[in-house]
């Protein structure tokens, strides 16, 4: 099992890592002094999957363990849910020391944490992420959310959990979709701030796509230092955690004008794409470097061609996006792959003449 230790100012916490090590999870909730109650949350597929097993593991060793199922999709990130659950805890007489046990993707695992994070003003909670997006992204750094109408992650808190347990095994049930959704995110991490990561997912994608346990830990485990390491210097997002953003504002505002017919990660990687390209025009990111990235985005099997859509659509959806200060567009950018900046001096005709040449 490999460890990587998010060094927090206050309440690191560590990121386990290894094939099979959901079964462990007893052992590594004693070593941090629980005992007694805990909670599993998660959704009917993954209880079957994974959690009554685990239930069954943690009662043979001493826990007395209820499983919370909550329906399955990212409609049921709820404010409404998160009241259900709260009934429910109450109900099993959980309390200020119960672990809540968030089993599942990243769905889950922001509302278990919104939920952990104001249940009797905070329970401990684990993280136990078992999507590749939530492996190498939304199980570390502590935001927790559910959406409420239009506002997609907007209440929420910063409520870092207590340990991460990431069983590489369970990657193993995810669809083709899903599994690419997540390797967006970690080709992203090499794009920002690892050019050796980079390159190791580049000679190693057909390992990684093929499910192969030792090229998968090393992605989980490369990924988890960068996000950990950037979550540790800009907790509270006031400025570095923006490079993580890296292809998101021109993926978002594909998402939205697409009206989601492309998911998160197919969306993110056509935006690193463009953001590649408007890198390049400024004189930064090399053309070889582009075409690199190009290449390996699209032998992970995401799209790089942006898709038929109104571009006016687009640059007015980039201006609603949350990363506007004073009217002008935060851009992510890259002087090399591995070597991020954020710039608001992007000149909104050279967005629009990239998006129109396409990738
Ligand atoms: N908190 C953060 O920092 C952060 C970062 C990025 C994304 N997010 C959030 O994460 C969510 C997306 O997460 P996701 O991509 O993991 O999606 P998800 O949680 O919806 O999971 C995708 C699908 O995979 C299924 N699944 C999960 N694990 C499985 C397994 N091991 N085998 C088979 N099926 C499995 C789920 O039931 C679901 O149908 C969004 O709500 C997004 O807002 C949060």
């Amino acid at each position: 099992m490999t460890k990587v230790t998010v060094r927090l100012s206050k309440d690191s916490y560590d990121i386990n890592i290894g094939t099979g090590i959901l079964k462990q999870t007893g052992t590594l909730l004693k070593e941090a002094g629980f005992t007694g109650k805990t909670v599993i949350i998660t959704n009917p597929s993954l209880k079957k999957l994974y959690a009554d097993n685990l239930a069954e593991k943690l009662s043979g060793e001493g826990f007395k363990v209820a499983i919370l199922e909550v329906p399955e999709g990212e409609e049921y990130k709820s404010l409404e849910t998160a009241g259900r659950l709260y009934q429910q805890l109450t109900d099993f007489f959980a309390e200020r020391l119960t672990p809540i046990i968030a089993l599942g993707g990243g769905v889950i695992g922001d509302l278990a944490g919104f939920v952990a994070a104001t249940y009797l003003r905070g329970v401990p909670l684990i993280q136990v992420p078992t999507t590749l997006l939530s492996q190498v992204d939304s199980s570390i750094g502590g935001k927790v959310a559910v959406n409420h109408g239009q506002m997609k992650n907007k209440i929420g808190a910063f409520y870092q959990p207590r340990m991460v347990i990431s069983d590489i095994a369970t990657l193993q049930s995810l669809t083709a979709e899903d599994f690419a959704d997540g390797l967006a995110e970690a080709i992203k991490h090499g794009f920002i701030r690892d050019k050796e990561y980079f390159a190791y997912i580049e000679d190693n994608l057909d390992r990684i796509k093929y499910l192969d346990v030792e090229a998968l830990e090393k992605v989980v485990t490369g990924s988890a230092r960068i996000k950990g390491t950037v979550v540790a210097e800009d907790e509270r997002d006031f400025g570095l955690r923006n490079i993580l953003n890296y292809g998101h504002t021109i993926g978002h505002a594909i998402e939205s004008v697409s009206e989601f017919d492309l998911v998160h990660g197919q969306a993110v990687a056509i935006g690193m794409l463009v953001a590649a390209r408007i890198s390049n025009r400024m004189g930064f990111l090399e053309t070889h470097e582009v075409d690199r990235m190009k290449a390996v985005i699209e032998k992970a099997g995401l799209p790089t061609k942006m898709p038929e859509l109104e571009i006016k659509a687009l640059l007015d959806s980039m201006k609603h996006d949350k990363k506007i200060t004073s009217g002008r567009i935060k851009f992510v950018l890259l002087k090399s792959i591995g070597e991020v900046f954020v710039t608001d001096e992007v000149d909104l005709s050279l967005v629009e003449q990239v998006i129109r040449e396409g990738n």
